[in-house]
């Protein structure tokens, strides 16, 4: 159905090592308890950060929004403790100069099940850093699925319990797609793993913050970019019969960065086709890239 998948990162293979609860282990050799509550209930939190060329993009905000989403599970501890630990993961992992992200997730830890937060439990904390492919996105474009979002209302929160999403990419990607287009009441929300964005005679629409989505971190990027670009912008959700007025469609996110939509499939049935990467679309692709092959 499509010629290649964009989004598709290099085939996934295990870190060497991985962070665990204080120490760097061989990964053959990290393991976490059965009665882990990630494992048990889903009962954790994750966040996925940048590196380009090995050097971190936005990490204070990747590193709030893990600290928001925390303070909103109520599990005490501090994200900015793993600052210089992701630093560490990259040089450790050999990404000197190399486009890679670090993946952190924290779980409430180790009890014996219960709905109830166990009290006097010790998070778990896991950290690595992985290869990704950070670049070319200006040249691709993707093909999505519009699925429903079936997730809780509590998307704000970057839950390790992905069921929802990862139930609908799999239909996308069993049908040689690369995303989805999630809409919640006839309302598109965002991605499956990405923040969304429609631009209609001139004007950028994007979902407003609140449960319903992920606070992206690339969405904020865009916002700040469309703001000194002048461009005209909505953080209001767009509903499925706008569509026919579209004339680009984005997706964005850590490892997706700016990514043009070509075709969206609704029951089979293709809704939207824009063959070419729209204009606006293209201009805040070169900005980015300026931003990106900035950073110190
Ligand atoms: N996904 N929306 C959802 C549901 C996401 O999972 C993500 C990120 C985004 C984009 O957020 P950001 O720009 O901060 O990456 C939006 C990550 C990368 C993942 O699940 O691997």
């Amino acid at each position: 159905m499509i010629s290649a998948n964009p989004i598709l990162q290099p085939k996934k293979t295990f870190p060497k090592e991985v962070f665990l609860n204080g120490e760097w282990i061989n990964s053959e050799k990290a393991f976490v308890s059965v009665f882990d509550r990630g494992f048990l209930l889903g009962d954790g939190i994750y966040e996925v950060t940048p590196f380009y060329d090995g050097k971190p993009f936005r990490l204070k905000d990747h590193l709030d929004r893990l600290q928001h989403c925390l303070n909103e599970i109520q599990i005490e501890f501090d994200a900015f403790s793993l600052q210089e630990i992701m630093l560490e993961a990259v040089s450790r992992s050999g990404f000197f100069q190399s486009d890679c992200a670090v993946y952190i997730q924290i779980t409430r830890g180790v009890a014996p099940r219960t709905h109830f937060f166990p009290e006097q439990i010790q998070p778990t904390v896991l950290l690595y850093a992985f290869p990704a492919v950070l670049n070319g996105f200006e040249n691709k474009q993707a093909s999505v699925l519009v699925s429903e979002d079936l997730r809780w209302h509590r998307c704000d929160v970057k839950s390790i319990s992905l069921m929802a999403n990862i139930k609908a990419n799999n239909q996308a990607h069993s049908l040689g797609l690369d995303e989805n287009l999630l809409v919640r009441d006839g309302f598109f929300t965002e991605g499956s793993h990405t923040s969304v964005f429609f631009v209609k005679k001139h004007r950028i629409f994007t979902h407003p913050e609140g449960p319903h989505i992920l606070s992206g971190i690339t969405r904020k990027v865009i916002l700040e970019m469309c703001r000194e670009m002048d461009l005209e912008l909505s953080e209001k959700a767009l509903h499925i019969n706008e569509l026919k007025d579209v004339d680009e469609v984005f997706l964005t996110g850590t490892t997706t960065q700016i990514l043009s939509v070509k075709s969206m499939l609704l029951n089979e049935k293709e809704i939207f086709n824009r063959p070419e990467t729209g204009e606006i679309t293209r201009q805040l692709q070169e900005a980015f890239l300026k931003l990106i092959r900035s950073l110190s």
